[in-house]
């Protein structure tokens, strides 16, 4: 595959020759080297998209509706390759990484959709003097930064909206999964995306290469998902050119688990909540907040549930955690896991780093954790649950929105009112009732408070990279 930039339809080395290192998280062994592009390739790369917008803007919804499709199709015809792929470089399952091209085709698919369906309005003025014509042209060139979590996923999630409204698009894929996006930018090339209209530009010099490519003149947007850290500080850069931003940010959901749940359900949720693509997710359940009644009974069944976890490469048949991405995280994993049980957490199963060659984390249940421990305050990005206990409804609300983040939440109960009335009282952008995953490309995924501005997705995720302009008229 091509490990190159793809700068202006053509592979090519950066500007200085500097190159990433790519591991395989399930060894720690370098796997690949991949191009590292400078600042002034950034540059280039945004000059390049710019010339192809002008062309792109101007071709029929109903054309670039079928370049999509066509993605979507290709993708899924590549579904085990580019699977593959992403198990070299992140170390997720085989099996999720399969569902992770899945589910990012569909955001092909479903934009595909939506390209034709971008509606404005036509308004009849209060005084009743003329009409007033809104509709919704393409932003321009829109930068994308994307994680390492979901390779493929949260690139699909913003290239598949930002094409179909007739964008261009500069593209830094995280320095820990470059592969993917490259393998993935060839595909799409393949299924019809124009030259230089997409261009992937990986770099070692986040800082430079940003600052760079948001000063493009063309450059009219940015969407970013990562850390609200990073968020911060990329809104900070934006607001110079006072750029569009849509921002899919850290998360520190509460799982909260009511006494007449049913447990079984509950805790199926709460493995697919907490250990979906080995732990490494946004939308990750962070704090299980169960009602002291059945916060025993809760736990040992969560126990018993992470004890049939298959820690392990990725590649090995029947494993359901991978390793985490590099060696900071284990660290910061079990530094948050030390922290909870020198506050008084009881381990119930795990709390250690595996000994062995990569990066792996023992799957961790804490009882008994104090709502004051850091564990309850950070995003863990790990395979470690917490659990809290609770008695009264209203404190459990504040517990659960005691966060800056406010990403998702879950609520288990057979009541329905009652978890209709709850789910409205946190405070958060996404909350699965009785449900471990909220995630689809049809519904609008983002985050309250400092967990995001925006949605992608759902008939909302197009209309972000759009422009509104009003015409005034005398008709
Ligand atoms: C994320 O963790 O950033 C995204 C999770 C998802 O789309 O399910």
């Amino acid at each position: 595959m091509q490990t190159q930039l793809f700068i202006g339809g053509e592979w090519r080395d950066g500007a200085d020759g500097a190159r990433i290192e790519v591991t395989d998280p399930a060894s720690g062994d370098v796997i690949a080297e991949v191009a590292a592009g400078t600042p002034a390739d950034a540059t280039e790369a945004c000059e390049a998209s710019h010339e192809a917008q002008r062309d792109w803007a101007e071709v029929a919804p109903r054309d670039r509706s079928e370049v999509l499709r066509r993605c979507w199709a290709t993708m899924m015809e590549h579904q085990d390759d580019l699977a593959e792929l992403i198990v070299r470089e992140h170390g997720k399952p085989l099996a999720d990484a399969r569902g992770e091209i899945a589910y990012s085709a569909e955001f092909f698919r479903w934009n595909a959709e939506e390209t034709v369906r971008i509606r404005g309005t036509v308004a009849t003025a209060p005084s009743g003097a003329n009409r007033m014509i809104i509709h919704h042209p393409p932003v321009g060139v829109v930068l994308m930064v994307t994680p390492w979590n979901f390779p493929a996923a949260m690139l699909a999630r913003k290239l598949a909206p930002a094409l179909g409204a007739g964008n261009g698009v500069v593209v830094k894929p995280s320095r820990e999964t470059p592969l993917t996006a490259l393998r993935l930018i060839e595909l799409l090339t393949d299924a019809g995306v124009p030259p230089g209209l997409v261009n992937v530009v990986p770099t070692l010099r986040s800082g430079d290469w940003f600052a760079a490519a948001a000063d493009h003149p063309a450059v009219r947007m940015i969407s970013f998902t990562g850390s609200t850290e990073i968020g911060r500080e990329l809104l900070r850069r934006s607001a110079d050119r006072v750029l569009k931003t849509v921002m899919e940010l850290g998360g520190n959901a509460p799982f909260i688990v009511f006494d007449d749940a049913d447990l079984d359900a509950a805790v199926e949720g709460a493995m697919v909540a907490k250990m979906r693509h080995s732990a490494e997710t946004c939308t990750a359940a962070n704090r299980f907040l169960v009602e002291a009644g059945v916060a025993d009974a809760f736990g040992a069944k969560l126990t018993e549930a992470m004890r049939a976890v298959h820690v392990g490469n990725g590649f090995e048949e029947g494993v359901t955690c991978g390793p985490l991405i590099n060696r900071q995280a284990v660290e910061d994993v079990d530094g948050l896991v030390k922290a909870a049980v020198g506050a008084g957490a009881e381990v119930a199963i795990g709390g250690s780093v595996l000994d062995r060659p990569g990066y792996f984390y023992e799957p961790t249940v804490l009882g008994n954790v104090s709502a004051d421990s850091p564990i309850a305050h950070a995003e863990i990005f790990g395979p470690v649950a917490p659990i809290i206990p609770f008695t009264d409804v209203d404190e459990m609300i504040d517990m659960a929105n005691d966060t800056e983040m406010g990403l998702t939440g879950y609520v288990y109960t057979t009541d329905l009112a009652k978890g209709l009335a709850v789910s409205e009282r946190v405070q958060a952008g996404m909350i699965g009732l009785n449900r471990g995953a909220v995630s689809d490309p049809a519904a609008p995924f983002g985050g309250m408070k400092q967990s995001g501005l925006g949605r992608e997705g759902s008939t909302e995720g197009i209309y972000e990279f759009c422009e509104t302009q009003y015409i005034a008229t005398n008709w």
